[in-house]
């Protein structure tokens, strides 16, 4: 997604006898269960200037099974694999090497990411694959004598780059869980790369984009420059993109596996490319890089339980959190996008995003105190300065209170196989084509993910999220995330396969798009076009894309003080799976870019 997603954005009674309800008090006994039709949900507000989905795209049916990607090559390869009888892990972890080669923008060697796992039976893991701080790295890197931000430099070149992970990242899920060979996985990607791939408008418009910035960063290199050093050419769609030396890295992944990339060649020219141009990485910090299998973070949700990531990403609290908040109200009845519905949405938001700033970092470094976070108790005591006749002020809120507690471009895909395993995997290099360094003599891009740990206490980063010292950087520390993978179960079986990017608006894009399922009776698809919204904290202002509220609801909204403000762009790239009642998958990718879903 686009790098500038949030500085694009500027940085940010007419209330019906039902609307004035008071809030009902959160309780610890669910026994409320989500919509039980799959039906098509229909709109219903009497307001005729309402579009609420940004297409008409229905989504994919499969039997077999599903996946669902950014890119349309991608999701080919995926279903090969499926095909050729691999299962889910074997399937998405092929889909991440063919997004390394297609998806240049966040599919990706040089970043890194979470995946969430269920299986057949019910078995649950997460992995961590997130990027870390390299060894050299100390807490005032981005900071001049001052102690100002030097600005830019964790967003762009050498030394806005963490220490990747999904290399490793696929290395550990293939081993614990692949059926195929590693050889056989990786092997799609590397025909992408050596035999080259046609690329889509979006594809070409997203390489024209960023040449500049290419050939600043890296001199001399024709890395996805069409016709260099004569630089006039610009890609256009159905040009074919061939990319020589990322074949050889992938071919080196492939025939060494984790050293492939953490050592040899391929960690040399890494190191080499990095002391070129200043930054920090060295061979060392890769060979030390190691993904983490965590505890999966599971909550229910009236009947419905929710499998998401824990820390280092703050998706996963942040999920429980805002779908713990609103369980008591009944946005059901209220309906979609409706004033109400919206307005304890929005508080809700609030609250999460500033106990994301205040508590929230890598649990390796500093206590994270998820249980209470995601508690009734908790999420009670939260909601005590809720005014129905007023939006509560972002200066008023800060995070909560919890005892004991010291202070101190991505790209989703989701697949499930005939068996029912489901894998549900967030990736990223940070901004659209990560710092744009490319890897002398390797072929991939470098992340740009330094910039998502807090650089200076209270200042804003790329998304306009401000954090504290639970995010500061540290040697080897993980940078804080809000990528949001998630399955959820109904039942006790596998239901919905879920996950997006968008920066800060991750965890607000996948709890609406969970909602507008299991609450107004959406199907997979309809709840991914459906348009949306999102709030956090700070700026304290809600952004939504045109369409998404109606005259009505933005005017008994503004009554109430909140400050809107309609988007230019989008909101989200869901790629979504949902389990039909019949047993058959519903795939459903985003209308708004390349994303494509493809069931057998
Ligand atoms: O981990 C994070 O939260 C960010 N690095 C995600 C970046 C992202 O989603 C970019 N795409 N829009």
């Amino acid at each position: 997604m686009n790098r500038l997603l949030y500085p694009a954005l500027s940085l940010l009674a007419l209330v019906s006898a039902c609307q004035t309800t008071a809030p009902r008090q959160a309780s610890t006994t669910t026994t409320s269960t989500v919509a039980q039709s799959q039906g098509v949900y229909q709109y219903r507000d009497e307001d005729p200037s309402v579009k609420p989905f940004f297409s008409d795209r229905v989504g994919t049916t499969g039997r077999n099974g599903m996946v669902a990607s950014a890119h349309p090559e991608a999701s080919r390869v995926g279903v090969e694999i499926l095909k050729m009888g691999g299962n889910a892990v074997d399937a998405a972890v092929a889909v991440q090497f063919a997004l390394a080669v297609v998806y240049p923008g966040a599919g990706n060697l040089g970043g890194g990411g979470f995946m969430v796992y269920r299986d057949a039976k019910g078995q649950l893991a997460t992995l961590d694959f997130r990027e870390k701080a390299p060894g050299k790295a100390t807490q005032n890197m981005y900071l001049d004598s001052l102690g100002n931000v030097r600005p830019g430099l964790s967003i762009s070149g050498h030394l806005a780059s963490g220490v990747p992970g999904s290399v490793d990242g696929m290395v550990q899920a293939h081993g614990r869980y692949g059926k195929l060979t590693w050889q056989q996985v990786l092997q799609p990607a590397v025909d992408l790369a050596e035999k080259g791939f046609s690329l889509t408008d979006r594809d070409a418009r997203g390489l024209n984009g960023i040449k500049y910035d290419l050939k600043k960063i890296n001199p001399g290199k024709a890395y996805f420059i069409k016709g260099n050093p004569a630089d006039t050419l610009r890609w256009g769609k159905d040009d074919r993109l061939v990319q020589a030396d990322l074949g050889q890295t992938l071919r080196r992944i492939q025939a060494q596996g984790r050293a492939g990339f953490y050592a040899g060649e391929t960690a040399r020219l890494l190191a080499t490319e990095m002391q070129r141009g200043g930054g920090l990485i060295t061979e060392q910090d890769l060979a030390d890089y190691k993904s983490v299998w965590r505890d999966p973070l599971k909550a229910t949700y009236k009947d419905l339980t929710i499998i998401t990531m824990p820390p280092t990403s703050s998706g996963g609290v942040a999920l429980v959190q805002m779908m713990r908040f609103v369980e008591p109200f009944p946005l059901r009845k209220w309906g979609w996008n409706r004033d109400s519905t919206v307005q304890v949405m929005i508080e809700a938001e609030r609250r999460v995003y500033a106990d994301r700033a205040k508590f929230l970092g890598d649990p390796d470094f500093v206590k994270v105190p998820v249980p209470e976070l995601t508690s009734y108790p908790y999420l009670k005591t939260r909601w005590t300065d809720f005014n129905w006749a007023k939006a509560t002020d972002s200066k008023n809120v800060r995070g909560g209170t919890i005892p004991g507690y010291e202070s101190l471009e991505t790209t989703h895909f989701s697949v499930v196989d005939r068996d029912g395993n489901a894998v549900s995997i967030t990736t990223t290099l940070n901004g659209g084509y990560g710092s744009r360094v490319v890897v002398g003599g390797a072929g991939f891009l470098m992340n740009n993910e330094m910039d998502d740990f807090s650089i200076k206490p209270g200042t804003p980063n790329m998304y306009g999220l401000v954090g504290n010292a639970a995010n500061a950087i540290a040697p080897g520390k993980r940078m804080l995330s809000s990528m949001t993978p998630t399955i959820i179960e109904k039942g006790g079986k596998l239901y919905m396969v879920a996950g997006t990017p968008g920066g800060s608006t991750i965890m607000t894009s996948v709890f609406q798009t969970v909602l507008n399922v299991v609450e107004h009776g959406m199907t997979m698809q309809q709840s991914v076009n459906a348009l949306k919204f999102h709030h956090q904290w700070l700026p304290d202002k809600t952004i939504f894309e045109s369409g998404a509220f109606s005259e009505r609801t933005q005017q008994a909204l503004q009554a109430r003080g909140y400050v809107l403000e309609r988007l230019t762009n989008t909101l989200g790239r869901m790629d979504c799976i949902l389990v039909r009642p019949d047993g058959s998958f519903e795939g459903a990718s985003d209308p708004r870019a390349d994303n494509t879903a493809m069931g057998y």
